[in-house]
């Protein structure tokens, strides 16, 4: 034992009654203390590449002072794409035991996320929060059970579907818009990060700041279309590569979003007693000039691109700051360590998340030693897949999807300058032809070789058969992938050119 242990763990006799009395004094203080607020921030999209604080190319003082000022979770993990993503953080449930393992929820599918799972604002609502989202929903809305005001947000503003445009609010046929259950005409035609801009600054100053608050804020940006004002692309005159260009400027201006957000907690003297949670939903989308290098894959893929996200904590109850977290963090992760960080007990031991408030603000071991990336055996229209981290291992099996390069921000693609280097792109457009990915089977050492360029598959068996057997458990968990055709009653048309609830 070293002279530093000793110290810590031997009390002297004469010493106790101090000690528990001090001990006792933080009990007190922690016990009596108010519920902190909480505001829980999503950006989509959001490559790993693709923020100032691991790339200083990008401009985002904001995202970046608060990252530096809290704990950057250097290892935190998400699904491939955003509903699955989203399913996880608001239910602390693998994708895969939901049914939503296979893609996104696509728009006329009359899917939501299960009924009969607790959602996170539901547990906060019940133990005296005001619960307030912004922002994109993305978990299903064929019914009105199935959206954000009916599972547990007090107000809703923001849009249900995977995408749209940022200034119209179109979708496909329809527009998409709505404040709390009703459609909403007056957010067509002003660019959405300065309506969420408004939209924060709203919900907080009406807060009645002697309630907790517990802020989702799941923002458009930078989700494709490539849109954005004129003065942010501006910002960016040495990218030579147009889509790349306006991309940094959607990022400066949701980073402008955060500037806001930050400016009127202070002004309401809550800036302190606020946590910010702060996450992307899954990787750069690469062919949008979503960017993970020197990660491999992005967005729709099981690579590390498309997983090992942008994320970090900022509040008061951090020992240290200004650190980088180690500890392997995965998105049905944060739903516990969010209720225990507002001081909520809840139980549910089927789920999968681990509360990892603990280990964050104290910078010890995380509790969490391996997780699912995906298991999907519905194998239309894209391929099956499966991979899983146990320790510093990664197995695949399967599709690992759509590109498996290694992507640079200055690259040019397909339908841009075209570049024979990314043929793989071309399967957004024809998923069969790569086919040969389907039988891939890939083992990496994550912690020597973090970029997957080595695969040894072939070399550690003992290490695969490791692997197998957990992947084998969690098999028995799997449900079917709830992945119907596209109803025509969800169609807009059947709605008054809206998107709405009220066909399933
Ligand atoms: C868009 O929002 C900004 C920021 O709130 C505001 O200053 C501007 O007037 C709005 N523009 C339109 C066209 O509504
Ligand atoms: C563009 O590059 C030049 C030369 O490296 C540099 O001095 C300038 O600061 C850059 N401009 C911006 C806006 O990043
Ligand atoms: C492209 O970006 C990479 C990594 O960001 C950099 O190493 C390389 O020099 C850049 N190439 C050009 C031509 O700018
Ligand atoms: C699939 O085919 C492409 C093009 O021939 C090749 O570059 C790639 O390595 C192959 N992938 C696998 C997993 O064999
Ligand atoms: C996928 O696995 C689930 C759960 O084991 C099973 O019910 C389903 O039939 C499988 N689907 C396919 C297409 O193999």
């Amino acid at each position: 034992m070293s002279y530093d242990v000793l110290r810590y763990h031997s009390v002297n006799k004469t010493m106790m009654p101090l000690y528990f009395t001090f001990l006792f004094l933080i009990l007190v203080a922690t016990a009596s203390g108010k519920p902190p607020h909480v505001v829980f921030m999503v950006v989509d999209d959001l490559g790993w590449n693709d923020v100032g604080f691991n790339n200083p190319d990008i401009k985002s003082p904001n995202i970046d002072s608060l990252a530096h000022d809290g704990v950057i979770l250097n290892h935190a993990y998400v699904q491939p794409l955003c509903s699955p993503s989203r399913s996880a953080f608001m239910t602390s449930y693998y994708p895969f035991r939901l049914g939503l393992q296979h893609m996104v929820i696509n728009a006329q599918q009359p899917v939501c996320a299960p009924l009969d799972k607790t959602l996170l604002p539901q547990v906060l609502k019940k133990n005296g929060y005001a619960t307030h989202m912004l922002g994109k929903w993305h978990l299903g809305f064929c019914r009105p059970e199935c959206t954000p005001t009916h599972r547990g947000f007090d107000s809703y503003f923001g849009y249900y579907n995977s995408r749209e445009d940022y200034y119209v609010k179109v979708q496909g046929n329809g527009l998409d818009f709505h404040i709390n259950d009703k459609i909403n005409w007056n957010a067509v035609g002003n660019y959405s990060s300065f309506q969420y801009g408004d939209a924060v600054e709203n919900v907080v100053r009406q807060h009645d700041v002697t309630t907790p608050l517990f802020l989702y804020f799941p923002i458009q940006s930078v989700h494709e279309p490539l849109e954005v004002p004129l003065r942010y692309y501006d910002m960016y005159p040495n990218i030579t590569i147009d889509g790349r260009r306006i991309f940094s400027g959607m990022v400066s201006a949701a980073d402008e979003v955060v500037g806001r957000l930050v400016k009127v907690l202070k002004e309401k003297a809550m800036f302190d007693d606020t946590i910010i949670f702060f996450t992307a939903d899954n990787g750069g989308w690469v062919p949008y000039h979503g960017n993970n290098y020197p990660l491999r894959g992005g967005k729709i893929t099981i690579w590390e691109g498309g997983t090992r996200v942008p994320a970090f904590v900022h509040g008061k109850p951090l020992q240290k700051t200004g650190v980088r977290y180690d500890g392997l963090m995965h998105a049905v992760d944060w739903f516990p360590t969010i209720l225990e960080a507002a001081g909520i007990s809840y139980s549910d031991p089927k789920r999968d998340g681990i509360s990892q408030w603990k280990s964050i603000t104290t910078l010890s071991a995380s509790k969490r030693t391996e997780f699912v990336y995906n298991l999907d055996n519905h194998t239309t229209p894209f391929q099956g897949h499966a991979a899983i981290r146990v320790g510093d291992f990664k197995l695949i099996e399967g599709y690992p999807g759509l590109y498996n390069g290694w992507y640079k921000p200055n690259d040019s693609w397909p339908g841009e300058k075209p570049n024979p280097d990314y043929s793989d792109l071309h399967v957004q457009m024809d998923p069969y032809s790569y086919s040969n990915w389907t039988n891939f089977k890939g083992l990496y050492n994550i912690r020597d070789d973090p970029y997957e360029h080595t695969n040894l598959y072939d070399k550690l068996p003992e290490v695969v058969k490791k692997l197998q057997a957990r992947m084998s458990y969690y098999y028995t968990m799997m449900v079917p992938a709830n992945y119907p055709p596209k109803d025509p009653k969800g169609n807009p048309m059947n709605f008054d050119l809206w998107w709405q609830p009220g066909w399933c």
